[in-house]
């Protein structure tokens, strides 16, 4: 029997989904590092960075750190954009700390970045495989949409964008924009203007995705080193996000974008049309949403809501498994 063979009365479990990963871990980002590298429904190809949490330097060293806590001694890590297109860059040192990451004891990685660009690398794993990679981003939008621009061609040869970003409501920087949106509007214009099928989680959606103390206690209790990271990373979270955001609980925002793609059952999205306020004097990086009627064709779709218990079964699984993958 060949691997593509079902068992007769089976069904034949589908192929995993490859994706690159571009982020600015970023506690979030971590998580979505470790759901990408644990959950078997991915095929996670790379991890590319950029400059948004924290500086480019900064968020490289923290993909490596991650890495190395979670065992994945294999994953590239490929470094890209130290700046937005036109702008100076925007931090968020209040939410993520000094260090992109603070939290955890620091991590001395053996994981290191790979030789080359982030943004050749994100070209190089779409064109290897017209029709089968998944961008997914949860950053400023830089690297893509400079990939884009290099390499116009990937925007028939990916499968789809995924992106944390945005927000169809209330915005977490300003009150139209979330941040990584807002630290580079003009890369994110080129990404949703784009001929590619996107599709955004937005706070709506990631505002539900809450860490309480409940689910870190069940992450707790898985007893692995990558675990016990984890939890110290959603300590700190909590202690910023109750100060700087008044919320409870902290948002996995990232882990949302692949958790999309693991399982798109997880979500209801919509179909919309989503343009980029790059101008405005107070509503720069705000994602202006038109929604369509349901079953309209569209290029963007936009989570509304999420399966909030199953998704954190999916991460706590994901968890679990790194270290034995
Ligand atoms: C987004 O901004 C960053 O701080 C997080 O990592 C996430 O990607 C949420 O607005
Ligand atoms: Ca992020």
């Amino acid at each position: 029997m060949t691997d593509g063979d079902a068992v007769p009365g089976r069904m034949a479990a589908a192929a995993p989904r490859p994706i690159v990963l571009d982020c600015d871990p970023g506690h979030d980002d971590a998580l979505a590092i470790m759901l990408a590298a644990g959950d078997p429904r991915v095929d996670l190809l790379g991890v590319t960075t950029v400059a948004g949490n924290q500086t480019v330097e900064k968020t490289t060293h923290n993909a490596c750190a991650v890495a190395t806590v979670a065992g994945l001694t294999g994953l590239d890590v490929a470094a890209g954009c130290d700046r937005p297109l036109l702008r100076e860059l925007t931090t968020a040192p209040g939410i993520h700390g000094a260090s992109g990451m603070d939290g955890p004891p620091p991590v001395a990685p053996s994981v290191h970045p790979v030789q080359g660009h982030a943004v050749d690398f994100l070209i190089g794993k779409v064109m290897e495989a017209p029709g089968e990679v998944t961008i997914v981003a949860t950053a400023p939008l830089t690297n893509v949409a400079l990939a884009l621009r290099r390499e116009p061609a990937i925007a028939t040869a990916v499968r789809e964008v995924v992106i944390m970003g945005g927000a169809f409501g209330r915005g977490n920087v300003t009150p139209a924009a979330e941040f990584n949106i807002f630290v580079d509007p003009e890369a994110a214009a080129i990404v949703f203007g784009a001929p590619w099928p996107v599709t955004m989680m937005g706070l709506d959606v990631t505002h539900q995705a809450t860490c309480t103390r409940e689910t870190q206690a069940r992450i707790g209790a898985i007893g692995s080193p990558v675990a016990t990271f984890a939890t110290q990373l959603i300590d700190y979270f909590r202690s910023t996000y109750r100060r700087e955001q008044s919320m409870e609980d902290p948002p996995v925002h990232d882990a949302c974008a692949v958790a999309y793609v693991a399982d798109p059952s997880l979500f209801n999205v919509r179909p919309a049309l989503v343009e980029i306020e790059t101008k405005g004097e107070r509503t720069s990086g705000m994602t202006v949403t038109t929604f369509m009627p349901e079953g309209a064709s569209a290029r963007h779709h936009v989570g509304t809501s999420l399966r909030r218990e199953a998704f954190w079964d999916a991460v706590i699984r994901a968890i679990a498994a790194l270290g034995s993958v």
